[in-house]
């Protein structure tokens, strides 16, 4: 083969899903599955979106302004119609804005230890990437600070963060707001926005009015239970926006996801019943790594970061994945999804037997 890509993908590697939940079962021989890898919604998803998503006439092209959702999100957010883009997730919007904003010429900071699409992209675009390890699990934006010059086209800020599920607060992101340079644009990844309990996390959107330097990315992935449909939005400066508008596809989000986007933002009853399930749960986690000396973060997200001392956290993923549990394995700990109660009892078991033979 003769034809060859650009130097830097060599260097890349594309997603791999890992066994279906059909293969892990079928090869463990296990009666079912808890998929708790990927940060879905546990309890699925508003039954509205269900009856939402009949189509009529599949010839036809879907709305590429998203002219609907547009004015629902816009809605629900508090913001301007022209301050929004969709996006098939934040995953594409991700990739947009690295398409927009960076090349061989710039360079983009983010942290070491945050969600890795913020720095697949930037390989892919050739761009220097800076990244800042993260202190005791947090964004330590006065080190990313130091990182920023004026080559420097955007920051990442995962927040909450995947994997750790902390969180920069209100009064450090204003510091860093403050100190920088307004030619850099700060993304603010709030995929998991509507599960935040914290009272002094930032509330962005009202930031947006003093930095049009700022960018807010929220997903219907996470809360909503839309995983599969694939939507996201970003909300910016409607300049900013209209800029980033030439990146995107024409017709990126199907009718589909658009109408169960619509659907699902029909019930923020779902969405609230998911958050405080979520936030019950989570404090069960809590006292259980208590009572078992296991370390964890707080976590701000839908999932939990773990880590259980003398255990490599491959081992302990492979040994919830032989008993129906799959998580996220990092080289320091596992994420894991917070189930519903039933799924998390089951695992707590299963933990406490790990712990065991770790002591
Ligand atoms: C922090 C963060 N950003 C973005 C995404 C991508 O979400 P989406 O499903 O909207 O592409 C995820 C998904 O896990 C995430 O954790």
């Amino acid at each position: 083969m003769n034809v060859k890509v650009r130097p830097q993908l060599l260097s890349l590697k594309a997603y791999t899903p890992g066994k279906s939940s059909e293969e892990v079962q079928r090869e463990y021989n296990l009666e079912k599955i808890v998929k708790l890898a990927s940060n879905e919604n546990p309890y699925g998803t508003s039954p509205l979106v269900k009856e939402a998503i009949s189509l009529n006439n599949f010839a036809i092209y879907p709305d590429g302004a998203s002219t609907a959702l547009r004015k629902e999100v816009a809605e629900y957010t508090g913001v301007k119609e022209d301050q929004l883009i969709f996006s098939s997730g934040l995953d594409e919007l991700i990739e947009i804005i690295s398409k927009a904003l960076l090349d061989e010429n710039f360079n983009t900071v983010m942290a070491s230890g945050t969600f890795p699409q913020y720095r697949h992209n930037a390989v892919i675009q050739n761009a220097e990437i800076r990244e800042v390890p993260l202190k005791n699990g947090r964004h330590d934006l006065p080190a990313m600070a130091k990182q920023i010059d004026d080559k420097t086209q955007v920051v990442w800020i995962c927040n909450p963060n995947n994997p750790t599920g902390t969180y920069v607060d209100d009064k450090e992101l204003e510091q860093f707001l403050q100190s920088i340079p307004s030619h850099v644009l700060v993304v603010m990844d709030e995929a998991y926005y509507e599960y935040v309990t914290a009272e002094d996390y930032p509330e962005t959107i009202p930031l947006l009015d003093q930095y049009d330097n700022l960018m807010v990315l929220r997903t219907f992935s996470k809360a909503f239970g839309l995983a599969s449909f694939r939507v996201g939005y970003g909300i910016g400066a409607a300049s900013f926006i209209q800029q980033l508008e030439v990146v995107r596809l024409p017709f990126n989000t199907s009718v589909l996801a658009q109408n169960a986007a619509l659907a699902a933002l029909g019930d923020l009853e779902f969405v609230e019943k998911s958050v405080s399930l979520n936030a019950i749960e989570l404090q069960k986690y809590y006292e259980f790594c208590k009572q078992h000396q296991i370390d964890y973060y707080p976590s701000q997200g839908n999932f939990i970061f773990i880590s259980i001392p003398g255990k490599e956290s491959a081992e302990v993923f492979q040994y919830l994945l032989e008993r129906g549990y799959t998580v996220r394995p990092f080289p320091n700990g596992v994420r894991i999804t917070v189930g519903t109660k039933e799924e998390n009892e089951e695992l707590f078991e299963l933990i406490e037997k790990i712990v065991l033979i770790a002591h």
